[in-house]
């Protein structure tokens, strides 16, 4: 699997990236169809095959229910072949979306992922945007947050999965990594894209599948093809808990890139 630079973080991720949501969180997702969460053993087949497979990037959040504990506990290897994205701001409980972007909040945040993760550090942390990311990054306290903790050398970089064009290129011009939608459907982000790849920024790459709404290999590969068209892309993140769906994702990916 080819290995991208994220922007100049001096990081290496996979060309597709695992998207883990659906390993701690079946309610209020938009996919087309309901799922149980997988069991440890499921989780932990698919883990050993994704690093098989030469998958480095993990994409989880505390709001993706208990995700992160079950990386923390299952990731197999060693840490430092992993490559950990994880989020802030966003906290899901009971069922429902709650969201702290101030700067006690963040620290706080980032400390528990650290701990549900079993690590000292995360490779990068993303504010978990509600849409309004002009505001989040100019009126909260989650900015400057992320910004000592990667002081402190307990996350290596800092970025947004941004909702809005304003928003990413706000992300682009002051932080590491944008997290931004592409996908057959929807090309609205692009600017950003352009943004990044100009100022050598990382970006990751969300709904990529349309959460699940595009399927078959003639979807799939027409949407990788689209999302590797365009510029400064570091990496795909696809969700899937389903071998089957991962193993097909890359012989697809390494048939355009090969
Ligand atoms: N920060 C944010 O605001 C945010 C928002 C959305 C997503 N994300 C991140 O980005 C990741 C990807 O986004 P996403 O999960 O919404 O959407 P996605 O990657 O576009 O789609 C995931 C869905 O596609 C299905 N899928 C995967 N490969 C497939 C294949 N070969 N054939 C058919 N179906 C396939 C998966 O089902 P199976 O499990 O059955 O394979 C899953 O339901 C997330 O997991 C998350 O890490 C972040």
């Amino acid at each position: 699997m080819e290995l991208r630079a994220l922007g100049d973080t001096g990081i290496h991720v996979s060309l597709l990236g695992l998207g883990t949501v659906k390993f701690g969180r079946n309610q209020q997702v938009k996919y087309p169809t309901g799922f149980s969460i997988p069991d440890d053993q499921s989780v932990t087949s698919l883990l050993h095959l994704v690093a098989d497979l030469g998958i480095n990037l993990v994409d989880t959040a505390p709001a993706y229910g208990n995700s992160q504990q079950r990386l923390g506990r299952l990731l197999p290897g060693s840490r430092d072949q992993w490559v950990i994205v994880s989020k802030v701001g966003e906290i899901f409980e009971n069922g429902r979306s709650r969201f702290d972007f101030s700067f006690q909040g963040t620290l706080k945040m980032v400390q528990q992922s650290l701990r549900d993760l079993q690590t000292d550090y995360i490779d990068c942390v993303l504010i978990h945007s509600d849409g309004d990311d002009l505001r989040i990054l100019r009126q909260e306290g989650v900015y400057d947050a992320l910004c000592e903790l990667k002081q402190q050398g307990l996350i290596r970089s800092h970025g947004m999965s941004s909702k809005t064009v304003q928003g990413g290129l706000a992300v682009v011009a002051d932080m590491d990594v944008v997290m931004a939608t592409c996908n057959l459907d929807y090309d609205d982000e692009l600017p950003v894209f352009e943004a990044a790849a100009a100022s050598h920024k990382g970006v990751l790459v969300k709904k990529g599948l349309m959460s699940g709404h595009v399927s078959g290999q003639k979807g799939v590969l027409a949407s990788m093809r689209h999302i590797l068209a365009q510029p400064g892309v570091s990496s795909m993140i696809v969700g899937t808990i389903n071998p089957d769906h991962l193993r097909q994702n890359v012989q697809l990916l390494e048939s355009l890139t090969s």
